[in-house]
């Protein structure tokens, strides 16, 4: 009886449409359901280590598209167009534009927060808001697409003046030329001498390579860039296919970090003067700071710890920086001088000076795992993974990663960032005694989301929405492969969603949030050299308004505690990191999604319920978000 109605009726919710008293009867009837069925299905997935649960894989999608359009319309004459009984919530004010919650300094200050605290995320102190949505500034204009929107950004969309610009004494500034209300980025037009080329050139040379293209073949592919600046070097790694993830403190204006993601490159807010970044260990190939403001000297050397845990074995850490000694460094080690604290610290972890040119030096992070214990001033090792890895957990004086199965040195990256069968048995060992991962579990997830994938691709059209839709058929254009960018998989267990859209051709990056709480694969997913990072879903995303094209969430709202998280506020979160028309895909059980459903309908989303129709409870909601202005 209840699956009967749903395929008759789902599609008829998209918010043009006005519900009479019938329908709201019924959706009263559907929100309870909604919550005892999500309800009871989170708690059992929280206590068992289950699989994940996978989307649905539906054939002859564009008939079924066809059978829904047709259904939609003759439903249409049951609903009478009358006012919306659900209360759509207000826009912001203004000076909500650029809204980051977690991240109020001045609340910060008022505990007594310093040393640089009150410039960390704080989300214990987040208040209950006012239920708001976030507008985009007056002059607000769509970004443009990849990879034209990496050169070009609209001024408007940034927090960024022309004299903040004009003023900033950076060495990048001179690749940035403003123009009317856009700005402009000249990376690859060589007409900068000493440019980020440049810049990239040396560093390959420094640590034995031919040439900045061969960063691949010598493993590097996962780049932490602490303070991005303009993202001139980002942009010019994505360029060498490497994965640069820029992370940069909140900042109210000029943000580095929105800079980036305005351009279409990865990053998101994050520091670590006092908590770990909620990346595991071993995660990158190399980490870069180039005056990235943070005092390496400081805190008994803390900093440089936390980038040791961060780095696989033989990685870099790369740090450009006028303030650390004056040129002709090497030779005063040599002689036996004083070293500086940075110096001596570095010994102490194992890491080896590799090369040393005008302000950059470059150190190697040892591979051997029991050089640690052989110094003889070494640092203890940490004694377990949950003291070296937990969610935001206070900085630690160990190191990190020794007794890891993935202690393993930097790897020939040169394939692309897919595993193969091979490397996956290596890695097998670990991943099955510390998430539980199966090879044919994996293998298996990555098939059907590349055919969920080819089907989602069919759905992101503002077609879906139209009052009166051309009818579906073969000789609709599929959306452009650049249609979207910046991707958010919200839960993304093994990166199969990603790995579909890099198997696809899409030009998106994805940041692959792991739910606290759900089996830990980040680390199998950092591994594949995509991007990623550990979220609680219950706070705010460490990130500006309008960072990303696309949210997706497959199994996500029937786990989340209903009693821990409010669900509007996750989605009024979701709207604030959500560009103006930007798609969110939502994969779940019926009552999850019906309840999603009416969340967005709230937040002004138009939505429309998918039913794969083949007998299984397993229900996509379809959202764009408007491009509201007042
Ligand atoms: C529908 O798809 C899901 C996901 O692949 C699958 O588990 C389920 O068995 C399918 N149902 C039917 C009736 O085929
Ligand atoms: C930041 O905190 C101060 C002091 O607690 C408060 O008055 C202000 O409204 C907060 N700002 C935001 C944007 O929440
Ligand atoms: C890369 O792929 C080629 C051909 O597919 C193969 O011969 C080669 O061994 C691979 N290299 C690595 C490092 O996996």
């Amino acid at each position: 009886m209840r699956s009967g109605w749903y395929n008759n009726l789902s599609l008829i919710f998209g918010v043009k449409i006005r519900h009479n008293w019938f329908l709201l009867c019924f959706i009263c009837i559907l929100a309870l359901v909604a919550l005892l069925s999500s309800s009871s299905t989170s708690n059992r997935e929280f206590d068992s280590l289950v699989p994940p649960r996978l989307p649905n894989v539906y054939t002859n999608y564009r008939k079924l598209k066809e059978q829904s359009v047709i259904d939609y319309f003759d439903l249409r004459f049951l609903t009478s167009v009358t006012n919306s009984r659900l209360k759509e919530l207000p826009l912001c004010w203004k000076e909500r534009e650029n809204y980051v919650p977690c991240y109020n300094v001045s609340a910060n200050l008022e505990i007594e927060l310093k040393d640089g605290e009150e410039f960390d995320r704080h989300c214990e102190l987040l208040r209950n808001e006012e239920k708001c949505l976030v507008r985009p500034p007056k002059e607000y204009k769509i970004p443009l697409r990849w990879p034209a929107g990496r050169d070009v950004i609209w001024s408007g969309n940034v927090k960024i003046t022309k004299d903040q610009f004009l003023s900033s004494g950076s060495m990048t500034k001179r690749m940035m030329l403003l123009e009317e209300n856009q700005i402009a980025f000249h990376n690859d037009d060589g007409l900068i001498f000493d440019g980020v080329k440049d810049y990239t050139r040396q560093l390959a040379e420094s640590i034995g390579l031919g040439s900045d293209s061969d960063f691949l073949q010598a493993g590097v592919q996962n780049v932490l860039d602490i303070g991005c600046g303009f993202g001139s070097f980002g942009a010019h790694l994505v360029s060498l296919k490497l994965l640069p993830v820029c992370i940069a403190a909140y900042e109210v204006t000029g943000s580095q970090v929105q800079l980036a993601l305005e351009r279409g490159l990865p990053a998101m807010l994050g520091n670590f003067i006092s908590r770990q970044l909620p990346y595991p260990s071993l995660s990158f190939d190399m980490v870069h700071c180039a005056q990235c403001g943070i005092d390496w000297d400081g805190k008994d050397g803390m900093f440089i710890i936390e980038v040791d845990r961060l780095l696989r074995p033989g990685g870099y850490f790369v740090l450009t920086s006028p303030v650390i000694r004056p040129q002709g460094s090497l030779l005063a080690i040599k002689k036996g001088n004083m070293l500086t604290p940075v110096e001596d610290f570095t010994q102490r972890i194992c890491w080896s000076l590799l090369d040393q040119q005008d302000e950059t030096f470059i150190w190697q992070k040892t591979a051997d795992g029991h050089c640690y214990t052989t110094r003889s001033q070494g640092l203890p090792l940490c004694q377990d993974e949950h003291e070296s890895q937990s969610y935001y957990g206070p900085l630690v004086k160990c190191i990190s990663g020794t007794h890891s199965k993935r202690w393993m040195p930097l790897r020939n990256r040169c394939n692309g960032s897919q595993l193969t069968l091979e490397e996956l048995e290596v890695h097998g060992k670990y991943y099955s005694i510390y998430a539980g991962v199966q090879h044919g579990e994996f293998y298996e997830e990555r098939e059907i989301w590349k055919s969920s994938l080819r089907n989602y691709w069919s759905l992101i059209t503002p077609l879906i929405f139209s009052d009166h839709p051309k009818r579906p058929g073969d000789e609709d254009p599929l959306p452009p492969y650049n249609m979207v960018r910046n991707v958010m998989d919200m839960n993304a267990y093994y990166g199969g969603f990603n790995a579909a859209l890099v198997d696809g051709k899409k030009s998106a990056w994805v940041m692959n949030v792991v739910p606290v709480g759900t089996r830990n694969t980040l680390p199998l997913i950092l591994d594949q050299g995509f991007a990623g990072v550990l979220h609680d879903w219950c706070e705010p995303f460490p990130t500006y308004p309008r960072s990303y094209d696309m949210l997706h969430a497959s199994g996500l709202f029937s786990f989340l505690s209903l009693e821990k998280c409010s669900m509007m506020d996750l989605f009024l979160e979701m709207d604030r990191i959500l560009r103006p028309e930007g798609w969110v895909i939502l994969s779940d059980n019926v009552g999850a999604i019906e309840m999603a459903r009416m969340h967005a309908t709230q937040i002004r989303w138009e939505a429309r319920v998918i039913d794969p129709q083949n007998g299984s409870d397993e229900r996509i909601l379809v959202c764009q978000k408007p491009f509201l202005r007042k």
